[in-house]
């Protein structure tokens, strides 16, 4: 919706915007899509998970939940006819979905790069393509990325590799679409979310000292809310100024990192770091 600022110039911010947020049932992009709801939005939440879409929904007071798998080759279609008649059209779609085995590359078999890259690449390309048509001009475009990209970190490899492409699929979209304001938005450690629910005790104590050794660990982790908070204030602000384009965006904390332990071996490879 229109606002004037001062200067006189009209501005669009989150009120009456259009929204889409692709997973949407947890971590950043539930506390995203509810701050959506909250400032004004018309916000479409999307995941697999029906039941969670359904009490986020309840719990910001509005939005509209649609179920969808984004590996399934058709998901991102129905998700985009659906956001069409809810919405109308879009201003902003948020691309929360990302998934990670935590798997050392000598282990990392073709399942497991067939399902990181069907969540984290394709999922998110097929959701831009089926959205293209819906988008406003200048509409926003923001995909969540991770600074494993340029921190490698052990037992990520995979996970590093898709979000790399994602990034690279972005920049492509960007340039085939240049009044499309894409952001590639790099996410520091940020807790609780479900993110890392499935990884596997024994090799996440051992992955989490090799962090450390390296200087990859921080003290402190970010709160999913305040994560979404920031990128909720950007959103606002950028929604309306279409002449600036957000081409990457990074959110880290502030925090030191763990320690130093500059004597201490590596746990896999024995390496001093
Ligand atoms: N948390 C971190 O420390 C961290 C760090 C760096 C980057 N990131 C990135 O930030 C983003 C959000 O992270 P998060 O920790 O908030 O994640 P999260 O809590 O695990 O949430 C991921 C969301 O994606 C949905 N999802 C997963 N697979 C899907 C599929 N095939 N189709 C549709 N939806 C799917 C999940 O819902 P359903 O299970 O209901 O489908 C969930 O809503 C991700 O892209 C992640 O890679 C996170």
């Amino acid at each position: 919706m229109a606002a004037d600022l001062p200067d006189g110039r009209k501005t669009m911010g989150l009120q009456g915007a259009r929204v889409l947020v692709s997973g949407a049932s947890a971590g950043i992009g539930r506390a995203f899509a509810l701050g959506a709801v909250r400032a004004g939005a018309r916000v479409v939440l999307a995941a697999r998970r029906q039941a969670e879409l359904e009490k986020a929904c309840d719990e910001a007071g509005g939005g509209h939940p649609v179920a969808v798998d984004l590996t399934d080759p058709d998901g991102a279609a129905r998700l985009a006819a659906a956001a069409a008649d809810a919405l109308g059209g879009l201003d902003l779609v948020v691309s929360c979905v990302g998934v990670a085995p935590l798997r050392m590359l000598a282990d990392t078999d073709d399942a497991d790069w067939e399902h990181v890259f069907a969540a984290n690449v394709i999922g998110t390309h097929r959701l831009l393509r089926a959205c293209l048509p819906l988008l406003a001009p200048s509409a926003m475009v923001m995909a969540l990325s991770s600074e494993t990209v340029v921190q490698p970190r052990t037992g990520l490899g995979a996970y590093a590799t898709s979000k790399a492409a994602l990034e690279r699929l972005l920049a492509g979209w960007r340039i085939e679409h240049p009044w499309t304001r894409f952001t590639t938005v790099t996410i520091g450690a940020t807790f609780p979310t479900d993110f890392g629910n499935a990884f596997e005790g024994d090799l996440l104590m051992r992955v989490l000292d090799d962090w450390a050794v390296r200087g990859l660990a921080q003290e402190q982790m970010m709160d999913p809310q305040d994560v979404a908070d920031v990128l909720l204030g950007t959103a606002e602000t950028a929604l309306g100024r279409p002449g600036v384009c957000l081409e990457h965006l990074t959110v880290r904390s502030p925090s030191p990192v763990v320690g130093t332990f500059a004597t201490s071996l590596s746990p896999f490879t024995g390496e001093t770091p």
